[in-house]
């Protein structure tokens, strides 16, 4: 399904590093150790994402899958599929089905969820896919009535084009009785956002450099990974967090697969990642503009975080 990751990340590290502002898809992030660094986050104080995403699916689990009534849950960014297990295990209570297609760029987040849910759920039937979300979700084969889940606020790493792409595809895949769950994060103060993407451990740091080491792997290159500092800067007026990794001196490097010569001036900063947030409208009428009608509404301003249940419309929206 997937092209060859190496060759991916060598496509768009030619084009993004002689680009201005340089800059690198954060699916890249993601190889074992950025998988691994990824559940750290996931448990630091300041990060409040996944525990109140955790806390609403704790109370709406039974309410989405009752209205679902799935036959199988297709997940997208599936990552450790902790809190998912909240919904398979609803699923498996209600005696809808028992099928999962975890999908995800990372082999190893998807190989490790499935060994450890194989043990925990028995009943379970799971059909990992490796791919990416943006290009693949066509390829993952159906079976049954599906609710398509995609949480974590893993739509936030994606600029609103890209964003309504991704949704219209998604739309556009469902049947008239399919069901998509989507989680997003709200907009917080800055103070609180920017710590959440810079903690005071330095994990989210490590998270982000690490995308120099997998560079200097992948490409046979010789970035100095002690000559850039992680940079988390909350964008108001486009309601994003920018998280860059800055050069604190020149840096002249080589990727010597790419045949590419880098060049950093000082303060010059590599584009990591965009983590969007959002209000519950906006993403509502995002939803309604890719097709997509809302049913359930469960978390909101007092979570900091919301858990939205749409299906497909006749299309008036589009
Ligand atoms: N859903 C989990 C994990 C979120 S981390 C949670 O809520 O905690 C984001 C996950 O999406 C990672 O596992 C990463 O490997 C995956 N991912 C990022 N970009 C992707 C893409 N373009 N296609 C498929 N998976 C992607
Ligand atoms: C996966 N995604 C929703 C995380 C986020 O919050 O944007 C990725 C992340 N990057 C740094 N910290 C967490």
């Amino acid at each position: 399904m997937l092209r060859a990751p190496r060759e991916e990340l060598a496509d768009d590290a030619r084009q993004g590093l002689i680009s201005t502002p340089k800059h690198l898809p954060p699916k890249h992030l993601y190889d074992a150790r950025g998988s691994e660094l990824f559940e750290v986050i996931t448990q630091l104080p300041e990060y409040p994402v996944t525990r109140a995403e955790t806390a609403i699916l704790e109370d709406a689990a039974d309410a989405i899958v009752a209205a679902a009534q799935p036959d199988e849950l297709l997940e997208l960014g599936s990552g450790s599929s902790r809190k998912t297990r909240l919904l398979l295990e609803a699923m498996h209570r209600q005696g809808t089905g028992d099928r999962y297609a975890p999908l995800d760029v990372s082999v190893a987040a998807v190989e490790q969820a499935a060994a450890e849910l194989a043990v925990d759920h028995p009943w379970l039937e799971v059909r990992g896919a490796i791919g990416d979300f943006s290009r693949d979700l066509g390829k993952v084969p159906r079976d049954g009535r599906r609710l398509v889940a995609f949480l974590g606020s893993t739509i936030g790493n994606l600029l609103p084009p890209a964003r309504a792409e991704l949704l219209t595809a998604i739309a556009d895949s469902m049947a008239p009785e399919d069901r998509f769950l989507l989680g997003v994060d709200l907009v917080k103060p800055r103070d609180v956002l920017e710590a959440a993407y810079d903690d005071a451990a330095g994990v989210t740091a490590a998270f982000t450099t690490n995308l120099l080491v997998i560079l200097n792997r992948e490409l046979a290159g010789d970035l100095p990974v002690d000559a850039f500092v992680h940079r988390a800067r909350w964008d108001a007026e486009a309601e994003h967090v920018e998280l860059t990794l800055e050069a604190t001196r020149e840096v002249h490097a080589r990727l010597e697969r790419l045949d590419l010569d880098v060049h950093f001036a000082a303060g010059e900063h590599l584009l990591v990642e965009h983590s969007c947030k959002f209000r519950v409208p906006g993403i509502r009428a995002e939803l309604a503009a890719a097709g997509l009608e809302v049913e359930q509404v469960h978390g909101g301003d007092t979570h900091g975080f919301a858990l939205l249940l749409a299906r497909r419309t006749g299309g008036a929206d589009r």
